[in-house]
C-alpha cells in the first residue's frame, strides 16, 4: 500500500550556550552541538514519520563558526528526502551574540540519516515527501546525494556482524 505524500514542516528549537557547554576556549564544545542537532533531527523525523526513529548515520557536519558562551542558537531541522523507511534531515544552526546585539549568522549545517522503526524495532514504511516547489526540489536532490554517499560509505566500511 502506498502512503499519501506529505509535506515536512521545519522544527525550530533554541539553545543557549552555558559555561558547562563550553570547551577550553569558552566556545561551544562540538560534541554538545552535535547532540543538540541530533535531538532536533530526531524530533523532525518523529513529527514527519509519526513513529519513533533512530539516527542511522551523520553524513557531514561543518563547523564554520564558533558559538561562544552566552550566544543563542536557533536550530532548524527539516526532512528533505525520504526513502522507504529512511529520512535525510538537514539541520541549520544560526548563532546570535545577543549580549553584543550582533546579527544572526549561519554557524553550522549538518545532514542526519534517520530510520523510522515500528514497535518491534524494525524499519517502518513512511509517507513519501511531497516535493513541489523549486526549493523543495533542490533540497530533495541534495538529500539524495547525502543518501547515496551514506550507501557508498556503507559498502566500503565493515558492518555489524561482518568479520574484520
Ligand atoms: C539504522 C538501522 C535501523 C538500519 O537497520 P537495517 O536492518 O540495517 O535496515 P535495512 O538495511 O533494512 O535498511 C533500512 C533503511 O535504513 C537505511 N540505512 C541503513 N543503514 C543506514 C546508514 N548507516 N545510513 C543511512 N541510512 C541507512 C537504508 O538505506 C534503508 O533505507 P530505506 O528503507 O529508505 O530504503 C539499524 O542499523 C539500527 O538500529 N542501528 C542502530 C541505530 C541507533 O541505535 N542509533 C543511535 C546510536 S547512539
Amino acid at each position: 500500500m502506498t502512503l499519501p505524500a506529505k509535506r515536512a514542516e521545519p522544527i525550530n528549537t533554541i539553545e543557549i550556550v552555558f559555561p558547562e557547554d563550553s570547551n577550553h576556549f569558552q566556545s561551544l564544545f562540538g560534541g554538545r552541538l552535535l547532540a543538540w542537532m541530533d535531538k532536533a533531527s530526531y524530533y523532525a523525523a518523529f513529527r514527519y514519520a509519526g513513529f519513533p526513529a533512530v539516527t542511522a548515520s551523520v553524513e557531514s557536519l561543518d563547523f564554520s563558526h564558533s558559538p561562544k558562551v552566552g550566544d543563542v542558537l536557533d536550530i532548524i531541522a527539516q526532512v528533505i528526502h525520504t526513502g522507504r523507511s529512511s529520512m535525510v534531515i538537514k539541520v541549520d544552526v544560526y548563532c546570535q551574540d545577543v549580549y553584543h546585539k550582533k546579527e544572526k549568522v549561519l554557524a553550522n549545517t549538518g545532514f542526519f540519516n534517520f530510520v523510522a522503526l515500528d514497535h518491534e524495532g524494525h524499519p517502518q514504511p513512511i509517507p513519501p515527501l511531497l516535493v513541489e516547489t523549486e526549493t523543495e526540489k533542490s533540497l530533495w536532490e541534495l538529500g539524495l546525494k547525502v543518501k547515496e554517499r551514506a550507501r557508498n560509505r556503507r559498502q566500503d566500511t565493515p558492518r555489524k556482524g561482518q568479520k574484520n
